[in-house]
């Protein structure tokens, strides 16, 4: 690329000291206009409190500040209704809208950009843009709960196997797994909120990086973008992405999560479980074999992990040999930011979509719980309420499950006298405790799966989630 393909350099808003133009390969190479124009509606509003500010501390004119104002509004209605025209030459979101308002309303304009620099702006505009993207998130994770809560309802009393080690370990209430969704979201809810804490928090006032010697008033400007604090070293707060990677790492334990439904999804909804059927409009055919239904939605929320999880990653290094203050690397915060964000919104939503028209076979699930001696901790719990030792209880199960499976029957299956050979502890009432019904409903324990702890847990979900039954 030759210097004739050059812009003027005079053409810059930071180019007084410059006599040479900039390469064309330059401006193409660090213009971030092309995925920092999606933070328009936030640079703009930061920028509406800041000339506030300059007027109300007279270093600029009222009139000017309402010019300011108005001709922001102006060009967010521009930018809305499609018309505006975003010039990679500006490079980024706060040339761009700098630059217009000043051809809009002439010298009032080269006011704005009095007591800030680009350096502070951007961790506003970031700040801002993420308070809503956190306000969003939390919507769409209620959302989940919410499918969750109603599943949970609908099935309520369904049994089913818990797993541990993919193999089946104990019956549970198919409305317990559902809940463990909710909590493990609900976890996620908190982090955000958490979070977000750190996020409102305004930077803006430290300026390139030393504060500045003009009378601005700070708190006004938190008052007015309702920050509940300003940030207080001016270096640090230049410097300071934590609250992007912050965000980073939520998003990426909520897509994390959003892998683990998904891969139980895609297992239960195969002939071998055959737990679950996806609905038709969300799953896709082969274009080979006829037969065919995948669960292919699933599939991409889990396949989508690998990005989320980069998105940190890449953010964390790009982060990692940065001298203090800002660096121009920190531009490079925005792809992977925006990407994990529409990554992790778009799996929330479809993930709700298609769980609302998911439905769960109960006889399958029922029919998984015999076969696996699932009750047998039943059994050694029983033997410890007749006082024997956990220990030499878990010995005695242990063996009556050598037992039948040598015999190829099933615990409850056994006859008393047979189970007394065992131990002389054992008495009638055992068989209610080898039930799936009795083991479920013996499991009272806080949060444990007993129907009466599964129905109070859904209760208080519902209440929270304004679910009304
Ligand atoms: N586009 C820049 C970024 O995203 C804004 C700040 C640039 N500041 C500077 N002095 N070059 O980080």
């Amino acid at each position: 690329m030759s210097d004739s393909k050059a812009s003027s350099g005079s053409g810059k808003m930071w180019g007084g000291r410059f006599s040479e133009s900039t390469a064309a390969s330059v401006e193409s190479f660090s213009a971030s206009i092309q995925y920092d124009s999606r933070l328009y509606r936030h640079d703009i509003m930061g920028s509406k409190a800041h000339a506030r500010m300059l007027a109300q501390q007279k270093l600029i004119s009222a009139e000017e500040g309402e010019a300011i104002v108005q001709g922001l509004d102006a060009i967010q209605a521009e930018i809305e209704a499609g018309r505006f025209v975003f010039r990679p030459e500006l490079e980024d979101i706060h040339m761009n809208i700098e630059k217009a308002l000043t051809e809009r309303i002439g010298e009032a304009g080269a006011r704005l950009h009095t007591g800030r620099s680009r350096n502070d702006q951007i961790n506003l505009d970031l700040r801002l843009y993420l308070r809503d993207e956190c306000d969003g998130l939390d919507t769409l994770l209620i959302d989940l709960q919410r499918v969750f809560a109603q599943l949970a309802r609908r099935y309520l009393g369904a049994v089913m196997p818990g797993y541990t080690h993919l193999q089946r370990a104990q019956p549970v209430l198919l409305s317990h797994h559902l809940l463990a969704y909710v909590s493990m979201f609900g976890r996620d809810r908190d982090r955000l909120k958490d979070c977000r804490k750190r996020i409102n928090v305004l930077p803006l006032g430290a300026a390139a990086l030393a504060g500045t010697g003009l009378p601005i008033d700070r708190a006004m400007v938190a008052r007015e973008l309702g920050f509940a604090s300003v940030s207080d070293n001016s270096m640090d707060t230049t410097a300071d992405r934590d609250f992007v990677l912050e965000t980073l790492f939520c998003l990426n334990l909520i897509q994390i999560h959003l892998s683990r439904l998904s891969e139980e999804l895609v297992l239960w909804s195969s002939k071998e479980f055959d737990f679950i059927r996806i609905g038709d409009r969300y799953c896709t055919g082969s274009s080979l074999m006829p037969q065919k239904k995948n669960p292919d939605i699933p599939e991409l929320v889990r396949g989508k992990s690998g990005r989320v999880t980069g998105a940190l990653m890449a953010l964390l290094m790009t982060v990692k040999g940065l001298p203090l203050t800002y660096n121009r690397d920190l531009q490079e915060d925005k792809e992977p930011l925006f990407d994990a964000l529409d990554t992790v919104k778009a799996s929330l939503a479809i993930t709700s979509e298609m769980l609302s028209h998911t439905e769960f076979n109960k006889e399958r699930l029922r029919a998984a719980t015999t076969g696996g001696f699932m009750t047998a901790t039943d059994l050694a719990d029983y033997l410890v309420s007749k006082n024997l030792p956990f220990r030499q209880a878990h010995g005695v199960a242990g063996r009556i499950v050598a037992r039948c499976q040598e015999i190829a029957c099933e615990l409850n299956e056994l006859t008393l006298e047979e189970m007394q050979s065992f131990s002389p502890l054992i008495e009638e009432d055992i068989y209610a405790r080898l039930s799936i019904e009795g083991s479920v409903n013996s499991r009272t324990s806080v949060g444990g799966t007993a129907r009466s702890r599964v129905e109070e847990a859904l209760g208080s979900v519902e209440q929270q989630l304004g679910i009304h039954i």
